[in-house]
């Protein structure tokens, strides 16, 4: 396979000293770059601002922003036959970026934020993209209805879903527990482990599903 990883938070700038960003550490798909690897496969890496060095290996195009993901992902897909879509993208970024930095004059200050691209749902009605298609979802609430609508909006293959109410599991955490999603409505749990034996099941899914579609 010739997989595309996103991984990590964007990072949305407001001026030239501060941002706007999330919890994402980045761990999980780097798990999944390194099972990737490990199993003999291609990777391209699309990886947000983290604290992770990126194996050799992988060809790596380190971005900042939602619409520089959404650039790297449209210049890079179509070269490959599976995408997983990992990295926690923000959904907003500033509108009117400041050149200087901001001053405290005022008691308020009002940020208007815009609608930054939904990457993972250009993949298939803008990238024109064919392949297995994996999304993640981080919940609160409801998590596997909520998981559900996205994969069948976005048109994924396999929706990852993660429960980040728990504090035990998901953002910045070494551990993870999820429940995969597939299109038939079947579901699997993988129940509590490192990121590393998480991204190694994961990715044994992905296989199964990428040899279902070989004619
Ligand atoms: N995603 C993406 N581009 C975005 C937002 C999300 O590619 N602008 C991808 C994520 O990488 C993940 C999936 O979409 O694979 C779900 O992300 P999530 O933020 O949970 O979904 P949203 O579409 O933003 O839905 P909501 O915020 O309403 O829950």
């Amino acid at each position: 396979m010739k997989l595309l990883i996103t991984a990590g938070p964007t990072r949305e700038p407001i001026d030239p000293v501060r941002y706007l960003t999330n919890r994402s550490s980045g761990k999980m798909g780097y798990a999944l770059v390194e099972a990737a690897l490990e199993a003999g496969h291609e990777v391209v890496l699309v990886s947000g601002p983290v604290n992770l060095t990126a194996p050799k290996a992988a060809t790596t195009v380190q971005v900042e922003t939602a619409v520089e993901m959404y650039e790297a992902v449209a210049r890079e897909i179509g070269s490959c036959d599976t995408a997983i879509f990992c990295a926690a993208v923000a959904d907003y970024r500033v509108d009117g970026i400041e050149a200087s930095k901001i001053k405290k004059t005022e008691d308020e200050l009002i940020l208007k934020l815009i609608k930054n691209p939904d990457i993972l749902g250009s993949a298939r009605s803008e990238f024109g993209f064919s392949g297995v298609l994996v999304g993640f979802a981080a919940e609160t609430d409801d998590v596997l209805a909520h998981a559900q609508e996205k994969m069948e909006r976005k048109g994924c293959d396999l929706l990852v879903a993660n429960d980040v109410s728990r504090r035990d599991i998901g953002f910045d955490r070494e551990e993870n527990e999820v429940t995969l999603l597939f299109r038939s409505g079947e579901s699997q749990v993988l129940s509590l482990a490192s990121k590393k034996r998480i991204g190694r099941e994961i990715l044994q899914v992905v296989e199964n599903l990428r040899d279902q579609r070989k004619p």
